[in-house]
C-alpha cells in the first residue's frame, strides 16, 4: 500500500484508482486512519460533523457506507439535505481526502438486511438503546450506554455515492492537490493550487 513518497509519484489519471484503493483497504482493515472519517451534513442551525466507522466501500458504484442509529439527529439532517462531505486524514501518509456526494438511507431493504446480518452482537448492541441518541439523561446507567442486542429497527445504513474528491498531499518542500470529478462515466482530474 502506498507510502507518502509513492503517492508523490502518481500521475493525475492514477489518482482516482489510488484513492479508491486506500478507501477499500481502510474499510477492510482496522488500523487505517481512513477507517474513521468525519462526515459532515447540514443541520437546522448550520453545518454538523461527526466521526464514523467506514464499513464498506464499493468502488464501481463510487459508494462508501457507515452504520448509524436511525433515531440520531444526523439521519433527519441527511433526510432533509442529502448532500454530505466525508473527510479522511492519514497522518503517516500526510494525505487528506475530502469526498462530496449524496447520501441515501437504508433501513429496511436488502442492503440493510445484509449489513445487519454481518454485524457482530457487540455492534448490534449500539442500536438497542432505549434512549434516543442525543437525548438528555436523568442519570448515567450501563443499560443506557449498552443497549439490548435487538436494535434492528434502529439500525440504518448510510450509503454515500461520491461525485467529487479533493486530494491534498503534504510534502517537505511543497504540497500537492488534485480535484477529481465524476462526469457520469469516468473520473476526470486536474491539479489544483494547494
Ligand atoms: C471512533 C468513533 C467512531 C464512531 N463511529 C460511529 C459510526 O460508525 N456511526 C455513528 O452513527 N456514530 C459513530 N460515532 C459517534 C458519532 O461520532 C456521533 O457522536 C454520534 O453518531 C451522534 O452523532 P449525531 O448527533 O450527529 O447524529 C463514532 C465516534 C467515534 C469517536
Amino acid at each position: 500500500m502506498y507510502t507518502n513518497p509513492q503517492l508523490w509519484e502518481l500521475t493525475l489519471d492514477q489518482w482516482p484508482a489510488a484513492v479508491w484503493e486506500l478507501l477499500e483497504s481502510a474499510a477492510n482493515g482496522f488500523d487505517e486512519p481512513f477507517r474513521t472519517p468525519a462526515v459532515a451534513s447540514t443541520g437546522p442551525d448550520g453545518p454538523d460533523i461527526r466521526t464514523v466507522i467506514l464499513r464498506e466501500v464499493h468502488s464501481p458504484q463510487r459508494r462508501a457506507l457507515f452504520y448509524t442509529d436511525a433515531r440520531s439527529p444526523k439521519v433527519e439532517q441527511m433526510a432533509s439535505h442529502n448532500a454530505v462531505t466525508w473527510m479522511f486524514y492519514d497522518p503517516a501518509r500526510r494525505l487528506q481526502v475530502r469526498a462530496r456526494g449524496t447520501a441515501s438511507l437504508h433501513g429496511d431493504d436488502l442492503l440493510a438486511k445484509r449489513c445487519w446480518e454481518d454485524c457482530s452482537e457487540a455492534n448490534r448492541r449500539n442500536y438497542g438503546g432505549l434512549q434516543v441518541p442525543g437525548s438528555a439523561l436523568e442519570e448515567l446507567s450501563k443499560e443506557v450506554s449498552m443497549g439490548a442486542p435487538d436494535g434492528r429497527e434502529n439500525f440504518l445504513v448510510v450509503a454515500t455515492a461520491f461525485s467529487r474528491l479533493d486530494v491534498l498531499l503534504l510534502g517537505d518542500q511543497s504540497n500537492r492537490r488534485a480535484g477529481l470529478a465524476w462526469d457520469g462515466s469516468i473520473w476526470t482530474a486536474g491539479w489544483l493550487s494547494p
